[in-house]
């Protein structure tokens, strides 16, 4: 009888129940060969096609200055593109026989010093180091990550295959095409964690007072008595930038900091602005 909790994930991922309904016979010992649909603690294993995996790492703009970390890393092929290109990256996954799957794969492609396997449950796995985190899991799992991913350091990317993370809308998406071997799961989408910025700020033109909704955001600037609302709002990691009363500010967020510039007319000048911490 298949459980409540799988008839759900029916609704959003029909391919990946009927296989967890019916999963793989179990490969002999020692020649572990995964099957497609095969049970997983919290989803099963489907593999993100090679073409949307490179194209994954495009759309997160990974470089070998990064540290990638792949949620529910399967047979490891995310970490170990990943590696290929030079960053240090690591897989979570709580499948052992994937785990060891996965290191013998990066053997193979002669990547062990920089793609690492963990076996774990990513729920327990503290994953906040990474600059970039891969994911191809449920979109209940990824509203449930979202919290602590929230709370990672500004800029951090978050790409994920098909599933979002309910209505903090993706910054940008990609495709890989059928030409290409990817027929289905083929869309990924990414996230750029937002700097906080939410809160009452001071400034030296006057009183900035901010809302905060995921990367958006609005509020105004009271200078003199007279609030501007704030248009042109735009906020990329710990970028921030808005227009009020006349002038375009721009700046970078740093804890309960803001440093940058302001342009008025033909002029430049630096701005700065703090908010109380959190008491
Ligand atoms: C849909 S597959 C994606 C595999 C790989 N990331 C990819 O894109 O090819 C999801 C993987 O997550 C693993 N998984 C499921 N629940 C997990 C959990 N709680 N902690 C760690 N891994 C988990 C499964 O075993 C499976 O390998």
């Amino acid at each position: 009888m298949i459980s409540r909790p799988v008839l759900n994930r029916c609704l959003v991922a029909a391919l990946l129940c009927l296989s967890t309904a019916a999963p793989a016979q179990t490969p002999p010992k020692g020649a572990y060969e995964p099957q497609v649909g095969q049970h997983g603690k919290d989803v099963i294993w489907v593999p993100t096609p090679q073409a949307l995996v490179d194209r994954m790492l495009g759309l997160g703009k990974v470089t070998p200055q990064d540290v990638l970390v792949d949620l529910g890393s399967g047979d490891g092929r995310t970490v170990i593109t990943a590696a290929k290109r030079g960053t240090q990256a690591l897989g979570i996954e709580y499948n052992p026989d994937m785990v060891e799957l996965s290191r013998r794969n990066a053997e193979k492609a002669g990547v062990t010093g920089k793609a690492e396997f963990k076996r774990a449950d990513l729920f327990e796995t503290d994953f906040s180091h990474a600059t970039v985190v891969t994911m191809f899991l449920l979109p209940d799992i990824n509203i449930r990550l979202r919290p602590k991913i929230l709370d990672m350091k500004p800029g951090t990317r978050i790409v994920s295959n098909s599933f979002t993370m309910g209505e903090w809308k993706w910054d940008d998406s990609v495709g890989a095409s059928a030409e290409e071997g990817c027929t289905s799961y083929c869309t990924a989408y990414l996230w750029i964690v937002p700097a906080k910025v939410a809160g009452n700020w001071t400034t030296p033109q006057g009183t900035l007072q901010i809302e905060q909704e995921f990367q958006m955001f609005s509020g105004t600037l009271t200078v003199n008595g007279r609030p501007s609302k704030l248009i042109n709002t735009k906020l990329g990691g710990d970028r921030i930038s808005f227009s009020a009363g006349g002038a375009t500010y721009t700046g970078r967020v740093n804890g309960d900091r803001i440093e940058g510039s302001v342009k008025s007319g033909a002029t430049t000048s630096p701005w700065s602005a703090s908010r109380a911490p959190k008491s």
